[in-house]
């Protein structure tokens, strides 16, 4: 079944959350605690281990109930049955979209064209499981006999943020396995990491869904070209013993040179910013082994049946897109900040940048229509404490509506509580100085106490008043492991699903990114050639200027 088609403005709640917002738009969200002591509790999700308190936004009781209508009237509960049946909502690309199929149970089934896929997936992951265990153990060797040191994924976009992210997330758990990423086409990216590559212990793992991104290819085919250099005594047929690659694209694969053994299949069906999950994450069961690879798929698993099976109002990746369409539609707010409390999550926002913008970034509307509305957030972060020292002075004292979420975990890995309890405190506190800011009067009684003058307090006082009452929203979690990590991944990405359906657009196609790569090749022609093809005077201005 297609997706219902409504234009969200012109559904009866979004009329209504438009009365609501003129009303509500001036109140203090700290005088709305002090008029309902039970808010922080009502406006709070809980489970097993997550705790997602949503009350220190900018929404009344009515808000929410208007927000949980808008999701009624577009129908999102046929929607989220139409995304986890595999029904064709990628419409423009005529495909499913199907990354939970990836995590579901082996005793689930998942039709694609008639057929259970659940099979497959299982079959792919037997082998993603042996092929890795055989790699960590030592017992596969490189061509001189020796165990592997290193592992380089070459990948980009979705083939490359998503391990990357969650090797570094899940730096803790990870073995004796040195991983690297290479992925931009910046030859000194390459050439840098080769500088520190033995190609003796150097598994290369070459991602990519298509197997033609301009990127990879010519990533993999200098790391080719490095690995047959005569200087290390390498033969054609090493390459079978140092090259693994994931794709969808068999022939290309095959073209490339890399044994059929090591190569793993993945499915049109799985969009490359949500392929973690597949065997895209090879690198990610090379890092921390196939338990913990597959620990983070559950985690995922939890939150899809949460996501599929929860009422709207007690739902946290629909509750949290309903936040998003709320400062997005109604206050204006352009960006949205993720800020992870602990360090581990440093790649975070860079890969839900790709998630998030890749997949919301659209103004046409799924009539093909133009848009009349705001549709995706600009997302960016970066890990508190660092953030508080770099970007937080705008957040609480600037002049934009910036939603954040602040993420954090009760308990730390390596069990250093002194820092924890102060990394924690500034967690709790920021968004506690965010709501409530600081009035005229508190700064006036502080400046008072410090001994200023009246002149020296008048002087200082319009710039040390904090207005408050800034949104954000908590989650905290109570330790980051694959499972709960594989939960949080999968929270954002049902919110970015809700959000589309919403926003009335499509959310798995991602054209945008396609003119840039077509007007590069011709450039590249360009550049290796004498003439030009035809470019807008300052195009052929800069063209010119590098080929001199
Ligand atoms: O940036 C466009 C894009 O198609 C992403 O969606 C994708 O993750 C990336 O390029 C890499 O594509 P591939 O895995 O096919 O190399």
């Amino acid at each position: 079944m297609a997706l219902q088609n409504t234009n969200p403005t012109k559904t009866a709640a979004w009329q209504k959350l438009q009365e609501n917002y003129t009303n509500t738009k001036n109140l203090k969200v700290k005088d709305l605690f002090k008029d309902d002591e039970n808010r922080a509790k009502k406006l709070t999700i809980k489970d097993n281990d997550f705790l997602f308190d949503y009350s220190k936004n900018r929404i009344t009781e009515d808000t929410v109930k208007h927000l949980l209508e808008l999701a009624n009237q577009v129908d999102l509960k046929g929607a989220i049955e139409n995304y986890f049946k595999g029904e064709p909502i990628n419409q423009t690309e005529g495909r499913a979209v199907l990354h939970t199929a990836l995590r579901a149970k082996e005793s689930d089934t998942v039709l694609v064209d008639g057929k259970n896929v659940i099979p497959e997936i299982y079959a792919v992951k037997e082998k993603i499981k042996n092929y890795t265990e055989s790699i960590i153990s030592g017992k596969s060797k490189g061509y001189t006999g020796k165990a592997f040191t290193d592992v380089v994924n070459i990948g980009i976009g979705g083939s490359d943020l998503g391990p990357a992210m969650v090797v570094e997330s899940l730096k803790f758990y990870k073995n004796h396995l040195k991983m690297h990423f290479v992925s931009n086409v910046d030859g000194d990216h390459v050439h840098q990491i080769l500088k520190e590559l033995n190609p003796e212990t150097t598994l290369f793992v070459v991602v990519s869904k298509t197997f033609t991104t301009q990127e990879t290819l010519s990533n993999a085919t200098t790391i080719k070209k490095w690995f047959l250099n005569p200087e290390f005594k390498t033969k054609e047929s090493d390459i079978a013993l140092h090259f693994a690659a994931v794709s969808t694209n068999a022939t290309k694969i095959a073209e490339f040179g890399i044994d059929a053994n090591n190569v793993f299949p993945m499915w049109d069906w799985v969009g490359g910013r949500f392929s973690l999950w597949s065997a895209v994450g090879l690198s990610i069961a090379l890092s921390v082994g196939f338990t913990n690879f597959n620990n983070l798929l559950m985690g995922a698993n939890e939150m899809d049946e949460h996501f599929r099976n929860t009422d709207f109002s007690e739902n946290i990746p629909v509750v949290s897109a309903l936040l998003t369409i709320w400062y997005n539609n109604f206050y204006n707010a352009e960006t949205e900040a993720i800020i992870p409390y602990s360090q581990y999550l440093s790649r975070f926002s860079a890969y839900l940048q790709q998630g998030i913008m890749e997949s919301n970034g659209k103004s046409v509307d799924r009539n093909g229509d133009p848009v009349t509305y705001q549709t995706g957030t600009i997302i960016w972060g970066e890990p508190g404490t660092n953030s508080q020292h770099a970007f937080f002075q705008l957040i609480h004292q600037g002049t934009k509506v910036i939603p954040a979420e602040f993420i954090g975990f009760k308990e730390s890995l390596f069990g250093d509580q002194d820092h924890q309890d102060k990394l924690m405190a500034n967690f709790i506190a920021q968004t506690e100085a965010l709501l409530n800011g600081k009035t005229k009067e508190e700064v006036l009684a502080e400046l008072q106490e410090k001994g200023l003058s009246d002149k020296e307090i008048e002087d200082l006082l319009p710039f040390k008043v904090f207005e408050g009452n800034k949104p954000t929203t908590t989650l905290l979690i109570n330790k980051l492991t694959p499972k709960s990590l594989g939960k949080l991944i999968a929270l954002y990405e049902h919110k970015i699903f809700v959000q589309g359906i919403i926003w009335n657009i499509f959310s798995y196609d991602q054209w945008g990114v396609e003119l840039g790569k077509q007007l590069a090749s011709t450039v590249l022609k360009d550049i290796n050639s004498d003439k030009n093809e035809t470019h807008d005077p300052s195009t052929l201005q800069i063209l010119e200027g590098y080929k001199k």
